[in-house]
């Protein structure tokens, strides 16, 4: 039994959630721990969706719960994901724990296949389609060092770019 802990959710603007997030080697205690943490982190946010670089470590690993741990097993831990087969588009509201109190539209792919590591080092594979399809791409885009405001149209984009650096420069988030 690990001991499992709360991590902060680090928030926009911290330079290790703009960076492409390196892949896991070996998946060891540490990374089952990382998951862990993950996972409680996720819960108690509370969020559908977490990537390690959002409580502050830079590797490809995401979770994804859509009932938020209310549904036995809906709970996804997938190490060093990519989307293999995207088609379609949707476009819905996103928030992000990372920019809390702010929303977007961005464009996702209407169904994608994803694949990616099991905790026991088993390929898994994942077709998905609404919610859970915005919600592969958006933890995948953040191991890639990407965030929903990046997938906003130029003019919306700047717009929340320049709302969150004021809240990134007082530290000032609405949690
Ligand atoms: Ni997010």
């Amino acid at each position: 039994m690990g001991l499992m802990a709360l991590r902060p959710i680090v928030k926009w603007g911290d330079p290790v959630l703009h960076s492409p997030a390196a892949s896991v080697a070996d998946i060891d205690g540490t990374v089952t721990a990382l998951v862990d943490d993950m996972v409680q982190t996720m819960y108690a946010a509370p969020g559908i969706g977490l990537a390690a670089p959002q409580i502050g470590i830079p590797l490809r690993v995401i979770v994804i719960d859509l009932s938020v741990g209310e549904e036995k097993g809906q709970l996804i831990k997938l190490v060093n994901p990519e989307i293999v087969e995207r088609e379609g588009e949707q476009r819905q509201e996103e928030g992000c724990l990372s920019l809390p109190g702010f929303g977007g539209t961005p464009t996702r792919p209407a169904r994608v296949v994803v694949k990616g590591l099991d905790l026991e080092g088993n390929e898994r594979s994942y077709a998905a389609t609404d919610l859970l399809a915005r919600a592969f791409c958006h933890e995948i885009d953040h191991i890639d060092g990407l965030l929903f405001v990046d997938r906003l149209s130029p003019l919306k984009r700047d717009l929340l770019k320049r709302k969150l650096r004021k809240k990134a420069r007082t530290n000032d988030w609405d949690e």
